[in-house]
């Protein structure tokens, strides 16, 4: 008989992401099951269904990916699930809050692509949600000298904690109310990653056009108006004023073929962990 391949797509918000029930459908699993509000508190029951269930051999056949809004909440619910796995008891398990380490993989890998990081300065404008907490530690694990901004100061210095206690690096928290003061943020930046919420413009045209240092920049958003102004979703690397632009569809093409390609190799085995490392790696593989 023929296993079926069975995600258990656990979320941190009420209701389980449908773009991630959609994009696991198309990564390779044969069956989505979704369960939202989820916590380290009440996830056991869930995660042991998993393991206990099928032989060494089948265990593959079934696997985990967390997701959610929140990814504070998100990091903590997938490492209560690690820590319920024992010996062999365990099944792949994939991290992806809002898309975050998908998207900020794609978008990064795809900024690697046209130009060098290294000793780059880089502000991710808004980075204070999942996508740019993922790619401010890209950025830097490239070598970039990263920056990000959020309208209030202590979610900057939170989100910079945060990152700083996952992947030990440093980043530094910027206050940027409005265009102007994050254009004031990215005078002297040879690297923009704009990962402010859907349909919010974090810089307008001017903030950038006439920059003489800015030499890469993408946008995470494709929610009109985009986070850059006088850029388009579409931009795959296009020259725009003497920058290399990367838009949020133009490299949302890579995002979805790495989110489905992490779902199909969950199934390779019943031991792999896909969060940040794994998923960066792999992205700048596929690029
Ligand atoms: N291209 C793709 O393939 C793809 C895939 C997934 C997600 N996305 C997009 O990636 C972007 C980032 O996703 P996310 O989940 O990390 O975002 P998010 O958590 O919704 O928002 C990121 C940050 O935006 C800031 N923000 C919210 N409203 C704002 C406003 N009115 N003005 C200025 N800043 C504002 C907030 O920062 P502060 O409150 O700290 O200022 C917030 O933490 C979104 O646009 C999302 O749609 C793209």
């Amino acid at each position: 008989m023929q296993m079926k391949k069975l995600l258990f797509q656990l979320d941190t918000d009420p209701y389980p992401s449908v773009f991630d029930t959609v994009v696991a459908y198309d990564g390779g699993a044969d069956h989505v099951i979704g369960h939202g509000g989820l916590t380290p508190d009440n996830v056991s029951p869930l995660v042991e269904g998993t393991i206990f269930t099928r032989a060494p051999k089948d265990k593959k056949n079934t696997a985990i990916f967390v997701g959610g809004s929140d990814m504070g909440a998100g990091q903590e619910l997938f490492s209560a699930i690690q820590k319920l796995f024992f010996y062999d008891f365990r099944v792949s398990v994939m991290l992806d809050s809002n898309g975050s380490n998908t998207t900020a993989a794609a978008g990064v890998a795809k900024l690697g692509s046209s130009g060098n990081l290294a000793g780059k300065k880089a502000v991710v404008l808004a980075g204070t949600g999942p996508v740019g907490q993922r790619a401010a530690a890209m950025l830097y694990q490239e070598g970039a000298q990263v920056s990000l901004t959020s309208r209030k100061l202590s979610r900057a210095e939170d989100a910079c904690r945060a990152i700083q206690a996952r992947f030990d690096v440093n980043v530094t928290p910027i206050e940027a109310y409005d265009n102007d003061a994050r254009g004031r943020a990215v005078e002297d930046a040879h690297i923009v990653f704009a990962a402010g919420a859907a349909g919010v413009e974090l810089l307008s045209e001017e903030h950038w056009k006439d920059n003489t240092h800015i030499e890469l920049m993408a946008d995470a958003n494709a929610t009109p108006p985009l986070g850059i102004g006088g850029t388009d979703m579409m931009d795959k690397g296009k020259e725009r004023s003497g920058k290399i632009i990367w838009g949020a569809i133009g490299f949302g093409t890579l995002k979805l073929a790495l989110h489905r390609a992490c779902i199909a190799r969950l199934f390779d085995r019943n031991d792999q962990v896909f969060d940040a490392e794994k998923i960066f790696a792999l992205a700048k593989e596929m690029v």
